[in-house]
C-alpha cells in the first residue's frame, strides 16, 4: 500500500513552490543546471498521483533512452530515500510500486484505492499517449528535445490527453535553450489579447546557486567551459537566445589576437584543422601552449584547389615539422573519409597516406551544440582571480595572417534556419577552425554529471 512520505526530506525554495502550485493548470520550473529541477519534477508527479489517485499520469524526457539514464535514478532516490517506498516483487509483494521496462515503459504505483499509472514517454515518442486518459504529466527538460517543434507537438499531445480530475495540471521543467518551448510558452504567449499576464499558466525559477548541493568545483567547470554569456543562462536559467547576432559573438579583435607566428613554435607540434570543398580547401594552421593552456591560430590556407595541392603545400611550408612522426596532426572533415565519384581515393586517406596523422570522428562534432559553442568558450570564458570572476581569452589569432578566417569570425551570422549562414563562403575557414578545437577543448555535456565529480 503505498504510503505518504517517511523520511525526513528537505526541499528547495523554488521546489516546494513548483511542487505546491496546484492552481494553476500549467506549470514550469525554469533553471540552471543541477539547480534540482528533476528531483522537483518527480515530487511533482507523485503530489498529483496522490491527488488523483487510480487516474493516469505522464513523466517524460525528450527522449526514451533519457528515462532509464536520467529520470530512473531520480525516481529511485525520491521513491526510495525520500518516501521509503520499495519496489513490489516476487519476494515484496508489499512493495509500493512496480517499474515496467516495456510495453509501455512506466511506473505502477499501489495505492489501497487501486493502482494509478505512471507513463514513461520520450517527448518524441508523444504518438504513444494517443487514445490514453491522463490526470496530469510532468515533462522534464522539455527545452531539450531536439526541435521546438517536436517539444510543441508533445505538449499538445499531452494537454489533449487531460480530463477531469481532481487536480488536473501539465507540468513542464528545463534549463532553458535560447528560445524554445519554454519562451514561447511563458514569455511570447504569456500575455492576452490586453496584455495582461495569463492566469492559466505560471513559471518558477531556479539557479543552480540555489540548490547547497551542487559542489562549487561544478560551478566553476561551467564558468571555465563556456563563455560569460552561456554560464549566465546555464547557471541562472535565463533565456539568452544564442542564435542572433553574431556566431562567433565572443571573439574580440584586440583580446584575442596574436603577434606570435609559426616561427615562436619550431619545438611545437602543429594542429591543422581542414575542410574539404571542391576548388576552395581551407586549413588553418594551430599551436597549443600547454603550460598557460593557449591555443594560437597562426596561418590559413584558402588557395588550394584540392587535396592533393594542399598536401604539397602543408609539406613545403611546414617542412620542419612534417619532419618529425606526428610533428602535423590533422582535424579533418570527417566527410572527407569517403570516396567521390571523381575520386577513388577519399581526401583523409590521401593525408593519411602523405604521412600525416588524422584526427576525426564517424561525424563530425554538432555545429551548434559543440563547434560554435567550444570555439566561442576558448574565445571567452571565466576564471577565478582573488575570489571574483573575471573574463579570460584561451585562442588567439594572428589577425594579419589570417585575414579569411577573421573576416568570417566577425561578420557570419545565422541563416533563416537558426544555423551559422554559409552564403558567401565564410563558413569553409570556421569550420577548419571548429573541428581541432571541439576534439582538443569540448564544452561539457550538458546531462554529465560525472564530468566535475
Ligand atoms: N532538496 C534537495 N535536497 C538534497 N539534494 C537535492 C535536492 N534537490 C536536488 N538535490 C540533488 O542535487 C543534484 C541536482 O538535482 P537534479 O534534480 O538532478 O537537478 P537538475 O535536474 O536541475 O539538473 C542531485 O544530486 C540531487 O540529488
Ligand atoms: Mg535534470
Amino acid at each position: 500500500m503505498a504510503k505518504q512520505k517517511t523520511k525526513t526530506f528537505r526541499l528547495l525554495k523554488h521546489q516546494v513552490d513548483f511542487i505546491n502550485d496546484t492552481q494553476h493548470r500549467i506549470v514550469g520550473l525554469v533553471g540552471g543546471f543541477r539547480a534540482g529541477k528533476t528531483v522537483a519534477a518527480v515530487h511533482k508527479a507523485l503530489k498529483l498521483a496522490f491527488l488523483n489517485k487510480g487516474l493516469h499520469g505522464a513523466l517524460m524526457e525528450p527522449v526514451q533512452s533519457m528515462i532509464r539514464g536520467t529520470l530512473m535514478p531520480v525516481v529511485d532516490l525520491v521513491f526510495k530515500q525520500h518516501y521509503g517506498w520499495t519496489e513490489r516483487s516476487g519476494q515484496n509483494p508489499h512493495g509500493e510500486y512496480t517499474y515496467r521496462k516495456s510495453n509501455p515503459e512506466s511506473l505502477v504505483i499501489h495505492f489501497k484505492e487501486g493502482d494509478t499509472i505512471i507513463y514513461l514517454c520520450g517527448m518524441e515518442n508523444y504518438s504513444r499517449l494517443a487514445g490514453k486518459t491522463l490526470a496530469w504529466f510532468v515533462a522534464d527538460e522539455v527545452d531539450r528535445c531536439k526541435t521546438k517543434e517536436i517539444a510543441l507537438a508533445a505538449f499538445k499531445e499531452a494537454t489533449a490527453r487531460l480530463t477531469a480530475g481532481p487536480c488536473v495540471q501539465g507540468c513542464v521543467t528545463s534549463t532553458p535553450e535560447g528560445f524554445h518551448f519554454l519562451h514561447h510558452y511563458f514569455v511570447e504567449n504569456g500575455f492576452d489579447e490586453k496584455q495582461q499576464p495569463r492566469t492559466d499558466r505560471k513559471l518558477y525559477k531556479a539557479k543552480t546557486q540555489d540548490n547547497p548541493y551542487v559542489p562549487s568545483s561544478y560551478i566553476k567547470g561551467i564558468r571555465t567551459n563556456y563563455t560569460p554569456k552561456q554560464a549566465e543562462a546555464y547557471l541562472n536559467g535565463d533565456f539568452i537566445n544564442m542564435a542572433t547576432g553574431n556566431v562567433y559573438y565572443a571573439f574580440d579583435r584586440e583580446l584575442n589576437s596574436t603577434k606570435k607566428t609559426i616561427q615562436d613554435f619550431r619545438n611545437t607540434v602543429l594542429y591543422v584543422g581542414m575542410d574539404f570543398n571542391v576548388e576552395q580547401m581551407s586549413a588553418v594552421i594551430l599551436a597549443h601552449d600547454p603550460m598557460i593552456g593557449h591555443t594560437y591560430v597562426l596561418e590559413e590556407i584558402t588557395d588550394e584547389k584540392n587535396t592533393e595541392s594542399m598536401i604539397r603545400r602543408l609539406k613545403a611550408d611546414y617542412a620542419h615539422w612534417a619532419q618529425y612522426p606526428k610533428g602535423i596532426t590533422i582535424y579533418p572533415d570527417s566527410s572527407g573519409k569517403s570516396a567521390t565519384a571523381n575520386a577513388s581515393m577519399s581526401s583523409i586517406a590521401l593525408l593519411k597516406q602523405a604521412g600525416f596523422e588524422c584526427v576525426y570522428k564517424g561525424n563530425n562534432p554538432s555545429i551548434m551544440k559543440e563547434r560554435v559553442p567550444a570555439v566561442n568558450a576558448q574565445f571567452s570564458s571565466q576564471k577565478l582571480v582573488n575570489g571574483e570572476w573575471v573574463n579570460t581569452q584561451k585562442l588567439f589569432v594572428n589577425i594579419e595572417k589570417c585575414p579569411v578566417l577573421v573576416k568570417g569570425l566577425e561578420q557570419q551570422g545565422f541563416g533563416p534556419d537558426g544555423k551559422p549562414d554559409k552564403a558567401g563562403g565564410l563558413d569553409h575557414c570556421l569550420d577548419a577552425l571548429g573541428y581541432p578545437i571541439a576534439h582538443l577543448f569540448p564544452v561539457p555535456g550538458k546531462g554529465s554529471i560525472s564530468v566535475y565529480r
